[in-house]
């Protein structure tokens, strides 16, 4: 399997490459081999005490065997399967369909879906979007995930008031046979209802936060009913946890990006990392590791509670259709950013370019390369200019996308955000910010215990100034 190893490549981070200005020396890397060794300990124990959850989700063989087993049962029932969820609870679905399955998955017949149901993922309340999806799919038909797990969330809160309003309408009280809900296994709104009326549920681990969720069935049952390989994905996951136990800086690919993207931000003034795919595929991860990244290291105090303002924000970028967007930018605006480039080696499918036929020879450059060959070489051609103008990048190297390349990577960012966060010194496990955010919602909305929050939004609002 080692030749399906997702790889690091960091030559464009270098001093030797880019300058020492801007780029990076091993020296200045190796200095933190001492933080290594101390996250290696923490990073032990916190699997072993189940402090953190996220490390051996790969070994829930339990969760996996009861996802698979649900599926069976199920999927054949099914036209749609839709996710209600956000944030955590969605990011990662969307990115693990949008990797691994076809790119118009939910346009092709069920013969070509080997009898599998169309996936959609809701993860936003505009309400023209919800009442607009909801015309075009038959209830009867489909299952809806409720995802949450802290069981509250207004979001997800209202689009399970309005799916099980219109179920009841269609199916009366067999409307439960339509809904699954996963969450908490013993907290929250949503785990009283699920007991209540019998709803078929699924746990989301109390020791893995939201964002670190994909692996639990959060993502699973979404991997489940779009006939992903669930042991492969959590193969590669584990088999990226073995990679890091090393903690060796310059073997362990997770420990390494987190040192480099540190000493990035905080030597080299690179605030900014922009996680530019080199693959439709692949993009939606970019919107994963934004809130992974965002979301751990974004923090105002320190772990001895401390003032602090840290955190490097995540900017998501495509290639190569932003190069004729934002790289101008990337190339000649302020060097602030730090990239990586997300590559895949062996494609799915690929084309050769054909000979036009006529007395064009401008475009002969391009016949008989692959698409794939064009692709790659505008990769290498923007990391190039980039690297021209000492701007720092590295590339994540799939060998191919696949289930197992896709847990490497999941385990890989997860464990380097989980460093990162002792780098920083702050909890990389807490978001007070969203439920800051969410508490102001409940106060507007009137819920019972957030008037205080109400009020201040409204004293703020006095003072609004428009045009
Ligand atoms: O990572 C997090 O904790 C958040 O972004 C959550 O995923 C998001 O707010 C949704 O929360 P919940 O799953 O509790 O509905």
């Amino acid at each position: 399997m080692k030749k399906q190893q997702i790889r690091l490549d960091y030559t464009h981070m270098l001093a030797e490459t880019i300058g020492s200005q801007h780029g990076l020396t091993f020296e200045e890397i190796q200095k933190y081999q001492g933080q290594a060794d101390d996250f290696q300990k923490t990073l032990k124990s916190d699997r072993e005490t189940e402090r953190i959850g996220f490390y051996n989700l790969p070994f829930h063989k339990k969760t996996a065997r009861k996802v698979v087993g649900f599926v069976k049962d199920n999927y054949r029932k099914f036209d749609n399967f839709v996710v209600l969820g956000i944030g955590g609870s969605a990011l990662g679905n969307i990115a693990l369909l949008s990797s691994l399955k076809h790119p118009y998955y939910n346009f092709l017949g069920t013969k070509e879906r080997n009898g599998y149901p169309r996936i959609f993922i809701l993860d936003n309340i505009d309400p023209e979007l919800v009442v607009q999806f909801l015309e075009t799919i038959n209830p009867r038909k489909t299952l809806f995930n409720v995802i949450s797990k802290s069981g509250s969330t207004a979001e997800t809160a209202a689009q399970f008031l309005i799916i099980t309003d219109l179920l009841r309408k269609y199916l009366g009280k067999k409307f439960i046979r339509n809904l699954v809900i996963t969450t908490d296994p013993e907290q929250g709104d949503l785990r009283a209802i699920a007991e209540e009326y019998g709803i078929d549920s699924f746990d989301i681990p109390p020791n893995v936060g939201g964002r670190f969720s994909v692996l639990t069935s959060v993502g699973l049952l979404t991997a489940g009913f779009a006939n992903i390989n669930i042991s492969q994905l959590l193969k590669g996951a584990a088999d990226m946890l073995k990679r890091c136990e090393t903690p060796d800086l310059f073997k362990n690919p997770a420990y390494l990006n987190a040192v480099m993207h540190y000493l990035m931000d905080t030597e080299k003034r690179k605030n900014i990392s922009v996680m530019m795919s080199y693959s439709s595929p692949l993009y939606y991860w970019a919107d994963w590791y934004r809130q992974l990244w965002a979301e751990s290291l974004g923090k105002n105090i320190d772990l001895q509670g401390k003032p602090v303002s840290v955190g490097q924000t995540p900017i998501k970028a495509l290639g190569v259709t932003d190069q004729h967007s934002q790289v101008q930018l990337y190339t000649e605006g302020p060097n602030d950013k730090v990239f990586t480039f997300l590559t895949v080696e062996k494609y799915r499918k690929d084309v050769k370019l054909p000979k036009f036929k006529g007395s064009y020879s401008s475009l002969d450059y391009l016949t008989g390369n692959k698409l794939s060959e064009l692709f790659d070489a505008e990769m290498r051609a923007t990391e190039y200019a980039l690297a021209q103008k000492e701007r720092p990048s590295c590339r994540i190297i799939f060998p191919q996308i696949q289930e197992y390349t896709i847990g490497q990577c999941i385990m890989m960012y997860e464990i380097q955000t989980a460093f990162s966060g002792l780098l920083y010194n702050i909890d990389a496990f807490n978001q007070p910010g969203v439920e800051a955010g969410k508490r102001a919602t409940y106060g507007l909305l009137g819920r019972e215990g957030y008037k205080e929050e109400a009020k201040k939004i409204r004293e703020q609002e006095k003072k609004r100034v428009s045009l």
